[in-house]
C-alpha cells in the first residue's frame, strides 16, 4: 500500500544564533499516492528539510504535511529513509541488515520469513549471493543497494531518499537508477527523491519540483511524460531532452543566474 503525501502551505525556519533562517516558504505540494516526485534545487536551498518535515522528525512552523490525509505528528514505521550515506551496521551481514527494521517495527513475521522477505529483495537489486557478507566486503555501489532494500524491507507507504546515489560514480549510479525502476515495480510506496542530478530526475520521477533558492519555494513543476517503461537510452530521446533543458534553465533561474 502507499498513501499520497501533501505540504499544505508549509512555511519553516531554523531558530540559529543569529536569528531566524527562513528555509521553506509556503510550499504547496500534492504528490499522489504511488507517485515518484523528484526534488531539485540550489544547494542549502531547503530540500533535506522537506524530507525531515514529511518524515515527521520535525514540525512546520506553519502548515500542514499530510501522509494519508492524516497530519504528520511525529516519526512512523511506515516511512522509509535513504541518504547518501549507506550507514549499514558493520557487525552484522549484510542480511542481517536489511532485516533490521522488521526487527524494529512489529511486523508480526517470523524470522523465517523475515530472512525470505530481505533474501527476495536483495535477489531484486542484484546482491544474491552476497547475503553473508559483511558491509566492509561490499563495493559503495552494493552498499548502497542493501540500504535500499533495507529501506523498503518492512513495506513503507512512503519512501524518502535523499541523494542516495549521490556519492556514487557516475556508471554504477545509472545502474542503481535502474535497480530503484525494479523496485518500483515489485514494491508499492509514494516516493520522494532528493537530487542534485536532472537527468536522475528525468529517469526516475513522475514529476520534478524546482525549489528556489532559500527560502524555498516550488518555483516549477515540470510532468515527466516518458512514460513508465524507461531505459537509459531514453534520456537522449527528444523529449527527454527538453525537458532537462527545461530543468536546467529553472536551476539557472533559482540560482540567480541570467538565462538568454
Ligand atoms: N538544524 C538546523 N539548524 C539551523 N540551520 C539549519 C539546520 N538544518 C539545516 N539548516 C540550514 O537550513 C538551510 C537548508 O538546509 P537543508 O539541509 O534543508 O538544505 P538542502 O537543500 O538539503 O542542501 P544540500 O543541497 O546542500 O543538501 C541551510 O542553510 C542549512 O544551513
Ligand atoms: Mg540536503
Amino acid at each position: 500500500m502507499s498513501l499520497p503525501i501533501s505540504l499544505e502551505h508549509v512555511t519553516h525556519a531554523y531558530r540559529t544564533a543569529s536569528g531566524p533562517l527562513p528555509v521553506l516558504d509556503d510550499l504547496s505540494i500534492d504528490m499522489p499516492e504511488g507517485s515518484f516526485t523528484a526534488v531539485v534545487g540550489p544547494s542549502g536551498c531547503g530540500k533535506s528539510t522537506l524530507t525531515r518535515l514529511v518524515a515527521g522528525l520535525m514540525k512546520p512552523d506553519q502548515g500542514i504535511v499530510r501522509l494519508g490525509g492524516q497530519p504528520v505528528t511525529g516519526p512512523r514505521s511506515t516511512v522509509g529513509m535513504a541518504f547518501q550515506n549507506p550507514v549499514l551496521l558493520e557487525w552484522r551481514t549484510i542480511l542481517q541488515n536489511v532485516m533490521l527494521p522488521l526487527e524494529i517495527v512489529a511486523s508480526g513475521m517470523s524470522k523465517t520469513q523475515q530472512q525470505d522477505r530481505a533474501r527476495d529483495l536483495l535477489a531484486v537489486v542484484g546482491l544474491e549471493g552476497f547475503e553473508d557478507k559483511k558491509p566492509s566486503e561490499l563495493s559503495g555501489g552494493m552498499r548502497q543497494r542493501a540500504s535500499l532494500c533495507r529501506s523498503i524491507v518492512h513495506r513503507p507507504e512512503v519512501l524518502i531518499l535523499d541523494e542516495p546515489f549521490g556519492a556514487l560514480d557516475a556508471f554504477t549510479r545509472e545502474d542503481l537508477w535502474q535497480t530503484m525502476h525494479d523496485l518500483r515495480r515489485e514494491e508499492s510506496f509514494t516516493c520522494v527523491l532528493i537530487t542534485h542530478d536532472l537527468r536522475e530526475s528525468v529517469f526516475l520521477s513522475d514529476r520534478t519540483v524546482v525549489f528556489s533558492a532559500r527560502p524555498a519555494r516550488a518555483q516549477k513543476v515540470v510532468e515527466i511524460d516518458l512514460g513508465d517503461q524507461r531505459g537509459l537510452d531514453d534520456l537522449y530521446a527528444p523529449r527527454a531532452v527538453e525537458l532537462l533543458a527545461e530543468l536546467r534553465r529553472e536551476i539557472q533561474i533559482a540560482q540567480g543566474r541570467d538565462v538568454a
